[in-house]
C-alpha cells in the first residue's frame, strides 16, 4: 500500500471535486442588510467610515431595498436617526417617527416580498446617547423603567408593518416586555430576534457615527455583555429565549464565533450573527491600501460565519456579496 493512505487533497484535486466537497453554502437569503434612515435630509448622506453605506432618505431606502429584493437578499432591517433626540427618547415610539414612515413606505411598495425588521432600541432616539433611560449612580441605564418604553417601540413598530423586532438595548427582561406589548396590542404574530448575546464591543465604532448614537458620557459596558464571558452569553441567551424570543443574535461575529458555535449547538432556533460596523470598515481599510482582495475576504469572512453555524447573517457586505452570489 503506497504511504500516506489517508490522501486528503484526493477531494480537492478539480474544482468540480472542491465543489462537490463543500460542507456549507452562503446563499442571498442568509444575508440581511442593516439600512439607516434619516429624518429631515433632502438627499442620501454617505458615512465615511463604512465606505459604500450611506443615511438614506425614505425615498433613496425604497429603492435600496427594492434593489435588495431584486438580488434574493434575506431582509433588510432598519436604524432610525430622527430630527430631534430627548432624554427619554420618545422619537421611538412616535407612529410618525422616522423607521415607522420608513416602514409604511416599504411595506406599501413591497407589500410581503420583503423581510422588514426594525431594531428596537433608544440609543438613537435619547440627547445622552445611552439605550434607555437613566438612572442615578454608577449603573447609568434604568433597566425597568426602559422595558416600558420598549414596549411602546415595539407596539408602534408593529403598527407600522415590521416583520420583525429586534431588540438589541440588553437590557434583562426586554423579550418578555415586548413580547407582552406586541401581543397586547394585536400583534401576536410579529417575530422576536433578539440580540441576546451582545457585546460590549469596539468593533461598533463605525456605527455610533453612522447611527449618530455615541453615549455622551460613559459606555455601555454596564448592560452590553463582557467579551471574555462565554458561559454569561449562554445564560443570557436562555433567558431571553424562555421569555420569548424566537430567534437569536450573536454580536460582533467573527471575535464571537466560538459563542455562535456553543449557541447553535444548544439551541434550535434560528442563529444570527452581526458581523458589526467594524468588522467591515476594516476589510474596507485593509482593501483600499492595497492590502486585501475585498471581494475574496468577504466571501471568506461570510462563509467562516455561515460554517460556525448562523442561519443568517446581518452585514453591511449583503448587497455586494448577493450580487456575486446571484
Ligand atoms: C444600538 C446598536 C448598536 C449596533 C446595533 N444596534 C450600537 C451599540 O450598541 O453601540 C452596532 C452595529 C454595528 O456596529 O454595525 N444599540
Amino acid at each position: 500500500m503506497s504511504f500516506p493512505a489517508f490522501r486528503s487533497r484526493r477531494l480537492r484535486r478539480t474544482e468540480a471535486l472542491r465543489r462537490l466537497s463543500q460542507e456549507v453554502e452562503l446563499s442571498p437569503r442568509h444575508l440581511i442588510a442593516p439600512l439607516f434612515v434619516k429624518e429631515g435630509i433632502p438627499e442620501p448622506v454617505p458615512i465615511p467610515s463604512l465606505p459604500g453605506q450611506v443615511q438614506h432618505t425614505r425615498s433613496s431606502l425604497v429603492e435600496e431595498v427594492g434593489e435588495l429584493v431584486e438580488l434574493g437578499v434575506g431582509g433588510v432591517i432598519l436604524f432610525g436617526i430622527p430630527a430631534r433626540k430627548d432624554a427619554v427618547g420618545s422619537g421611538a415610539w412616535d407612529d410618525e417617527g422616522v423607521v415607522q414612515r420608513a416602514l409604511r413606505a416599504l411595506r406599501s411598495e413591497f407589500g410581503d416580498r420583503a423581510v422588514l425588521m426594525a431594531d428596537l432600541c433608544l440609543c438613537e432616539y435619547t440627547d445622552h446617547g445611552h439605550c434607555g433611560v437613566l438612572a442615578e449612580g454608577p449603573d447609568t441605564v434604568d433597566n425597568d423603567r426602559t422595558l416600558e418604553l420598549y414596549g411602546r417601540i415595539a407596539a408602534s413598530q408593529a403598527r407600522a408593518g415590521a416583520d420583525v423586532i429586534a431588540p438589541s438595548g440588553v437590557m434583562d427582561g426586554q423579550v418578555a416586555a415586548i413580547r407582552r406589548a406586541l401581543d397586547g396590542a394585536g400583534f401576536s404574530q410579529v417575530v422576536i430576534l433578539s440580540y441576546a448575546a451582545k457585546f460590549a464591543s469596539t468593533f461598533y465604532g463605525p456605527f455610533r457615527d453612522a447611527a449618530e448614537s455615541a453615549p455622551r458620557f460613559g459606555h455601555r459596558r454596564a448592560y452590553q455583555l463582557a467579551p471574555a464571558n462565554l458561559r454569561a452569553a449562554l445564560r443570557r441567551v436562555e433567558e431571553e429565549l424562555a421569555e420569548g424570543a424566537d430567534a437569536v443574535m450573536v454580536k460582533p461575529a467573527l471575535p464571537y464565533l466560538d459563542v455562535v458555535r456553543a449557541v447553535r449547538e444548544r439551541w434550535q432556533v434560528p442563529v444570527a450573527a452581526y458581523c458589526v460596523s467594524g468588522e467591515y470598515a476594516m476589510l474596507h481599510a485593509a482593501a483600499q491600501r492595497g492590502w486585501l482582495d475585498l471581494e475574496s475576504a468577504m466571501m471568506e469572512v461570510l462563509l467562516a460565519i455561515r460554517r460556525a453555524g448562523a442561519d443568517w447573517i446581518l452585514t453591511y457586505f449583503a448587497k455586494d456579496a448577493a450580487w456575486l452570489l446571484r
